[in-house]
């Protein structure tokens, strides 16, 4: 497996994947690829790595600017993150969010935070600890990663594409 940026070859593929992957999910608002598309066109879509297996994009990760209290605050939000149902498992999705992870620290960023299940995202370093929130989302949803000393507070929002 390869895990590298998108290049213009792989927007279609990404949406089919991201489409496929969240379709049974119970809390898919159905409209997560078109997202991408709109962090993409509104130059939001600060990393994304595609999974590649045998030449076939198989999963995708995405990263885009994020605001506490409608500040700029140099952190990424993670997501949306998808691999194709027959391949979960099987270690795509969390090769994919180590290697964002790890080029969003050396690209300076402060910190990443997400809305996703704990279950999941604690295996890689995310906390929450209910000083940042996010509409009326249970505090345990909203998880974060500092790369420095700085933990987050106020009321997260993210890019356009993403609200
Ligand atoms: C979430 C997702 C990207 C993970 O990709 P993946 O390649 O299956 O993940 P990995 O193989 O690296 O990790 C699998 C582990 O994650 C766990 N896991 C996967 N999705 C999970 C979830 N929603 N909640 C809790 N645990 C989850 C699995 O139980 C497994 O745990 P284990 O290693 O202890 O057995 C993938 O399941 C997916 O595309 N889901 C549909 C879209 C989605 O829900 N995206 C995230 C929205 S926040």
């Amino acid at each position: 497996m390869e895990i590298r940026p998108e290049t213009p070859a792989d927007v279609d593929a990404i949406h089919d994947v991201t489409d496929t992957a969240f379709a049974p999910m119970p809390f898919s608002a159905g409209d997560e690829a078109a997202c991408i598309r709109k962090l993409r066109a509104d130059g939001d879509l600060t990393l994304s790595l595609v999974a590649v297996i045998d030449g076939d994009v198989v999963g995708h990760v995405a990263f885009s600017p994020v605001f506490f209290d409608a500040r700029s605050v140099g952190w990424l939000g993670l997501g949306p993150v998808a691999v194709r149902p027959h391949l979960q498992r099987r270690g795509v999705g969390s090769a994919l969010i180590r290697q964002g992870l790890a080029q969003v620290k050396a690209s300076g960023a402060k910190g990443c935070v997400l809305i996703g299940d704990p279950g999941y995202y604690h295996r890689f370093g995310f906390v929450a600890d209910g000083r940042l929130t996010y509409r009326d989302l249970a505090a345990r949803y909203v998880q974060w990663l500092t790369f420095g000393a700085e933990r987050p507070s106020g009321v997260l929002t993210y890019s356009p594409g993403l609200e």
